[in-house]
């Protein structure tokens, strides 16, 4: 009997569900980090020594030198929508085909950018945090007031899956006016369910009372929300950021948040997360949480289940469901190598 073919080996490189890595098992020899340490560059590079795909997250930057120095590597799998970790110019050049994970986590991502925006509109970390310190002696008529998220204008940078969502749930379920600022606009039937109003980013930081940001972080949306736009936003206004760290300047924030030039703030993600910016955490009116639009329990598990079958998919000559740059393939599939 002719020798089975070797399996080709893939690199899962941060913990994950234990079910869906014993589904990888099935079809590849798995090298898993259980431990769940995050690899820098060197040893990133050297663990994909051998194989053919990766499951990555957010924290495995797969650029140039990494493609370079791993030759054989033909998939790498994002569990997450986004994918600025990946160079896909590099992957492309190199025929790597790269992978992520849109449309599960929109609705849930949605969920979790409205209770921040809410969140930080009605004031509820910064008066809880208040509460839990013992400073609550009496009620007062002007404690703690935010401003209404009901009837508000909700301004949306970034119209994509996630920020029609957020805006469907402001138009539909809160009566908000939604604006929104995206490269491209809406087709009409897009725009009509909800009353969007395409507008120029000046016009949607000046009309924003609640501004959130959904857009992807690229070379042209770093510091997207710097000083300049901070000044532009209503001094009642608030700002949430469920997109990428990066997009807003930090520090910038922080001022605008300490000088009150806007009421308040609510961050998911930061610059050069996990580390948040000390000016960050000095001031109140700011809610922060650590990266966790996505994470319920059957969102994350989606996301993995949406991941793993990208990888088998592409080295086991089927069609990947959610190519970043399918360019990569021939009717839908990976060349044979
Ligand atoms: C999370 O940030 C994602 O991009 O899925």
């Amino acid at each position: 009997m002719p020798a089975a073919a070797p399996r080709p080996a893939v690199l899962v490189a941060r913990a994950v569900f234990p079910e869906v890595v014993q589904r990888l098992r099935h079809h590849f020899e798995v090298e898993d980090n259980p431990r769940d340490r995050i690899f820098g560059k060197a040893e990133l590079t050297t663990r994909l020594a051998g194989k053919a795909g990766a499951f990555t997250m957010g924290s495995e930057r797969i650029d140039a030198d990494v493609l370079a120095a791993n030759p054989q590597l033909r998939v790498v799998a994002n569990m997450a929508v986004g994918y600025n970790n990946f160079d896909i110019p590099a992957c492309t050049a190199r025929g790597v085909l790269a992978t992520n994970t849109p449309d599960v986590l929109t609705e849930t991502t949605a969920d979790f950018g409205f209770a921040l925006m809410m969140a930080a509109a009605r004031r509820m970390a910064e008066s809880e945090h208040f509460l839990r310190r013992g400073e609550w002696t009496r009620w007062a008529f002007d404690m703690f007031t935010g401003s209404d998220v009901h009837g508000a204008t909700l301004g949306i940078l970034g119209m994509g899956r996630i920020g029609q969502a957020i805006a469907r749930r402001g138009a539909l379920g809160f009566g908000m006016k939604v604006i929104y600022h995206n490269r491209s606009r809406l087709a009409p039937a897009q725009e009509a369910p909800i009353g969007a109003r395409y507008v120029d980013k000046a016009t949607l930081l000046g009309e924003a009372d609640h501004l959130v940001l959904v857009l992807p972080y690229s070379a042209e949306s770093h510091h997207a929300i710097g000083a300049a736009e901070l000044a532009r936003m209503k001094p009642t206004a608030t700002l949430t950021n469920v997109a990428r760290g990066g997009i807003v300047d930090d520090a910038a924030l922080a001022a605008a948040l300490r000088e009150r030039r806007i009421a308040a703030a609510a961050l998911d993600v930061f610059e050069g997360e996990p580390k948040v910016h000390p000016d960050l955490l000095a001031v109140p009116n700011v809610v922060l949480t650590p990266h966790i639009a996505s994470a319920t329990v059957a969102t994350r598990r989606a996301m993995a289940d949406l991941a793993a079958d990208n990888l088998v998919a592409a080295l086991t000559g089927g069609q990947p469901p959610t190519p970043i740059n399918p360019e990569v393939l021939t009717e839908g599939r990976l060349r044979a190598r």
